[in-house]
């Protein structure tokens, strides 16, 4: 929880910045109950309505009655003077009120400064927790739809809101989950490295980009080179933290069995595995399915899907069948309104529910996802690596 000091008029711009859980206060006085009142609030934003010398003091006091406790001061715009003022008057950081990316960064960054100083990584509360189910789409040869069914997936799991679901863009390099839903890019996992070791849901919320009703998406970074910066381990981190926060988290991958893949592979309830019916795209499943045996992962979660199953490409149902050697357990055919409505931004389970790949999609989701909880994967095999 965030105590956010601003009267309500200004408090609502700044408050989504400000983290997923914020309480307003409308003044400083109220901000010290809410404070006395939760031992275990670290994050104080003082708002540009609330005078300079009432906030410096403010800060002041709070470094002596609670150390761990940060004060984030957001002023109208950025002056050196005050900035000098407020550092001395132990205020972490200030930022200007039109910067909402700078404000949720210095948040993040005072949260995770106020956990060291604690030592306590804030968890939710039991009541609050949930125990979401991780989806992980993957396919070893690139543009066979794993884009494509992640996104109408996620779309379908979260039923216009009826359900919350987070997808998340592994594919660091060339994520393109962000233009399926026509989603800004001003949060990516990029921001997520600064909390590395000490990833909470308060951190994890504040990388999210909000998509449709029950549905975001923690987005691949935008920036050449940014994608290498991102280490496995931020991945697992996440992978954490997020099943915490949603009844569904959907993984769309890279066309390589990376590291980043393998530690969403092991945060999985479902491996879902995809084909087109062409003869490298089921030789690389091949290549995957025996991987996925060799490292130990269960058959009983993993899912193969053929998509473009319609394609007339020269192979019969059997000779695809006798190299998946276990069922397929959705047909999703081709159809060109799939790559119109990626033009369109509205992933087609949404644009068009009774279209027949939205059904293939929306029956895979009912019989083997919703229908089927089951345990998280982790292999045993992990000295392979
Ligand atoms: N069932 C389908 N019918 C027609 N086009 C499809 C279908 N599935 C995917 N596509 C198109 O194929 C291309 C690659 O799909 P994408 O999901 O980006 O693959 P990947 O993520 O595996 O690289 C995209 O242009 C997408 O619109
Ligand atoms: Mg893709």
């Amino acid at each position: 929880m965030t105590i956010l000091c601003e009267p309500a008029a200004g408090a609502g711009q700044l408050s989504p910045a400000a983290g997923s859980a914020v309480v307003t206060a409308a003044d400083l006085a109220e901000a010290g109950r809410l404070l006395a009142a939760d031992p275990a609030e670290l994050l104080v934003v003082v708002g540009p309505s609330i005078g300079l010398d009432d906030a410096l003091a403010f800060a002041e006091a709070l470094r002596v009655d609670r150390p761990a406790a940060g004060v984030v001061l957001v002023r109208e715009a950025l002056d050196v003077v005050v900035l000098t003022q407020a550092l001395r008057a132990g205020v972490r950081e200030v930022v200007a009120r039109d910067d909402r990316t700078s404000l949720a960064d210095a948040c993040a960054r005072s949260r995770a400064l106020s956990a060291q100083v604690t030592g306590v990584v804030p968890r939710p509360r039991a009541e609050e927790r949930r125990h979401g189910q991780v989806i992980t789409v993957f396919a070893a040869k690139g543009g066979c739809g794993k884009t494509t069914l992640a996104v109408n997936l996620a779309s379908v799991l979260a039923a216009g809101g009826a359900r919350s679901v987070c997808l998340v863009d592994l594919d660091l390099a060339f994520g393109d989950v962000g233009i399926c839903l026509r989603a800004e890019p001003v949060r990516t996992i990029v921001h997520g490295l600064g909390m590395l070791g000490h990833v909470d849901v308060t951190g994890a919320s504040s990388l999210l980009t909000a998509c449709r009703p029950g549905l975001s998406a923690l987005l691949a970074p935008v920036e050449p080179g940014d994608a290498e910066r991102i280490p496995a381990s931020l991945v697992g981190e996440l992978l954490a933290v997020l099943p915490t926060m949603f009844d569904f988290v959907v993984v769309d991958t890279p066309s390589a069995f990376s590291e980043h893949v393998l530690a969403a592979m092991d945060a999985s309830h479902h491996h879902v595995v995809l084909t087109t019916p062409d003869v490298p795209s089921l030789k690389n499943l091949r290549v995957t399915l025996d991987m996925l045996d060799l490292l130990s992962y269960s058959h009983d979660i993993r899912s193969v899907v053929l998509n473009r199953s319609d394609s007339k490409v020269g192979l019969t149902m059997d000779d695809i069948d006798r190299v998946v050697r276990s069922d397929i357990r959705a047909h999703v055919p081709s159809s060109r309104d799939v790559p119109i409505s990626v033009n369109k931004g509205n992933p087609i389970v949404l644009d068009q529910p009774r279209h027949p790949v939205s059904e293939a999609i929306a029956r895979f989701a009912r019989e083997h996802v919703l229908a089927e909880p089951v345990a998280a994967a982790k292999s045993s095999k992990r000295w392979f690596r």
